[in-house]
């Protein structure tokens, strides 16, 4: 046996080319997991869809590549039992000027596709962060939310602002979800609608409060309601409130406003039995001056707490549609559009007539677009020719608004209809403040959670 034959079997069999591969595979699998995630810990927050590639891809590169490690040795194994020569690398000569040219072109080459790599990969994250990503990918998936989205205060304000941060188990928990949606989304087994992620948001303190301070909420806000009747003349009624929005600073004793529950000097815990955090038959408050105050609802027993969510108020308890406003009933989102004249408030009975078609339960968009078009135009060509020859341009103008209203608030494909989801920023059409301002809500020393109207807002 000659001395190259000894050498080359000592070398070791995972230094087969199939072994190697499988290293180089887990390395680069592993450095791209952990760049990745320490960026995202460092603030550089990416999308949850990227758990595609987190959770499913670069884990299934991994182990991929590590199973090859043995695969190679077993391969090089068998070849050397078959007696062939154990596979062989190219040597390289770099006195070679032929290798040397080779050697370069190569190098230079994988610094340009390195390049080119990353600025894709970077663009591919920028784009999957963006609102236009989150609410067209999945498209019909998310349309209620991108629709409101875009027509509400946050437009400027991206998806992944408030749906996600920067944060190691955030990172896990927006990933994870990430992966289970987009696998939802593939084999449409997403509910329909989406039920609210109350439990899985952020706290307000690492989003609304990076642009809104707390602290500094003061003073009165004018809201103007005003609603329409059923009558001939669509008779206007307007309600105005002034909101008492204030409450972040202590003023000199003084009666502070709404937003006392969200400064951080009063500490409002809460306890809810349902998921959707509708009924809260406990509170326990600890004030500025360290003041503890327990409210209880009228007949709770412990062992009905013990069941329920336990948690700190904060904005999202009564902004929890901040940037998902969707109109609780068609009579209030007509009254929403007259009131912006996009449907003409002129049109005799135009307010019963446009809430008529906009209850009726359609099928699909496309279907109740046709309806309330075919529906508000015979109404005026029926009863009210004179009207209808004279005054067509509104006609036509009542029909595209009520074809907004529509589109801006009911989705078929998604099941999401007028009040699918509950706002709890007032009280008439779901419990909001009520949950807890009843009067119902009692301490040991019989203090109540006032409904005294006053405490809330000015009416007018
Ligand atoms: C200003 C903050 C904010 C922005 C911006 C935002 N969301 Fe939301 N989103 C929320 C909150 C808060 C909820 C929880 C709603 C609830 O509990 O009723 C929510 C709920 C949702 C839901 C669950 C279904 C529902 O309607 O409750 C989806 C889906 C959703 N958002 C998608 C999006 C998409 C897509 C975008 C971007 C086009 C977006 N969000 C932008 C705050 C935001
Ligand atoms: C990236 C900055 C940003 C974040 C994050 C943000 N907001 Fe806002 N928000 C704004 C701006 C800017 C406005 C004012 C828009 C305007 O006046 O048109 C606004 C307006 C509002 C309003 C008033 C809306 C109205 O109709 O007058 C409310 C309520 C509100 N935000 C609540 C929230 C809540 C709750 C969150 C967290 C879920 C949040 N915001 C997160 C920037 C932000
Ligand atoms: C107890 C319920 C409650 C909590 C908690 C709460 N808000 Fe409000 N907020 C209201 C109400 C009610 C209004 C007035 C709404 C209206 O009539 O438009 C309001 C108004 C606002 C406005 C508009 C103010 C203006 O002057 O135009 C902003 C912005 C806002 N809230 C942000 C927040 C943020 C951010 C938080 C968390 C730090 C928060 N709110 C916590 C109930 C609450
Ligand atoms: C989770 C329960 C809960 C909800 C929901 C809630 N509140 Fe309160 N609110 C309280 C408690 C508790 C107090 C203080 C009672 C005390 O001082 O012991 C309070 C006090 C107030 C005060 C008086 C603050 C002061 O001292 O001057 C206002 C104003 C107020 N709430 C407005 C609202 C509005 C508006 C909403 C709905 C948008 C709302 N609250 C929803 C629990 C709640
Ligand atoms: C705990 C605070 C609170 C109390 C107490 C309260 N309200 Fe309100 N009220 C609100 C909020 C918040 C809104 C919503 C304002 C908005 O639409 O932005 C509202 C809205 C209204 C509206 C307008 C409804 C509409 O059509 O949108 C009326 C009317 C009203 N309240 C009457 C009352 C009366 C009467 C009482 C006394 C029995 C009362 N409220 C007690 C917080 C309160």
């Amino acid at each position: 046996m000659s001395t190259t034959d000894e050498a080359i079997k000592t070398v070791r069999l995972i230094r087969s080319p199939v072994s190697i591969v499988g290293m180089v595979l887990t390395t680069i699998s592993a450095v791209v997991f952990l760049v990745v995630f320490f960026a995202d810990l460092f603030g550089m927050h990416s999308n949850p869809y990227i758990g595609i590639v987190f959770f499913l891809i670069l884990p299934g590169v991994f182990l991929f590549g590590l199973a090859l490690i043995p695969l190679g040795a077993w391969i090089e194994r068998r070849r050397r039992a078959a007696g062939r020569r154990a596979s062989e690398w190219p040597r390289i000569d770099l006195n070679n000027p032929d290798h040397r040219r080779v050697a370069v072109s190569i190098f230079a080459l994988t610094m340009v596709n390195i390049v080119i790599v990353s600025l894709a990969a970077y663009r591919g994250v920028e784009y999957m962060d963006s609102t236009q990503f989150c609410g067209q990918a999945c498209h019909s998936v998310m349309k209620p939310e991108a629709t409101a989205h875009a027509d509400g205060p946050h437009a400027r304000v991206t998806c992944v602002e408030c749906h996600i941060g920067a944060g190691a188990t955030w990172f896990a928990k927006s990933k994870l979800s990430g992966t289970r949606q987009l696998l939802a989304v593939s084999f449409h087994t997403y509910s329909r609608p989406i039920p609210s992620p109350v439990q899985n948001l952020r706290p307000a303190r690492d989003t609304c409060e990076q642009c809104h301070w707390p602290a500094k909420f003061h003073g009165d806000k004018i809201q103007r309601i005003a609603e329409y009747g059923d009558d001939e003349k669509n008779t206007e009624s307007v309600t105005t409130l002034q909101m008492h929005v204030g409450g972040g600073v202590e003023r000199a004793g003084a009666a502070q406003g709404i937003h006392w529950h969200a400064d951080a000097a009063n500490q409002v815990e809460y306890i809810s039995t349902d998921d959707k955090r509708q009924v809260i038959p406990y509170v326990r408050v600890k004030d500025r001056t360290g003041a503890v105050r327990e409210y209880v609802a009228d007949g709770v027993t412990p062992d009905h707490l013990a069941k329920g969510e336990r948690r700190r108020m904060d904005c999202m308890d009564c902004h929890n549609r901040p940037s998902h406003q969707m109109a609780a009933s068609a009579e209030r989102a007509v009254n929403a559009a007259m009131a912006r004249a996009d449907i003409p408030s002129t049109l005799p009975f135009v307010h019963r007539e446009a809430v008529k078609v906009l209850k009726v339960s359609y099928p699909t968009e496309d279907a109740a677009t046709e309806a309330i078009a075919k529906g508000l135009r015979e109404f005026y060509r029926g009863s009210y020719q004179p009207i209808y020859m004279s005054r067509r341009q509104d006609v036509e103008k009542a029909v595209t608004g009520a074809q907004q209203v529509f589109k801006r608030n009911v989705f078929p494909e998604m099941n999401v209809q007028f009040g699918t989801y509950p706002n709890n920023v007032g009280h008439m059409d779901f419990p909001g403040c009520f949950r807890c301002h009843d009067d119902n809500h009692k301490a040991k020393d019989g203090r109540k959670i006032s409904q005294d109207c006053d405490t809330c807002h000015k009416i007018e």
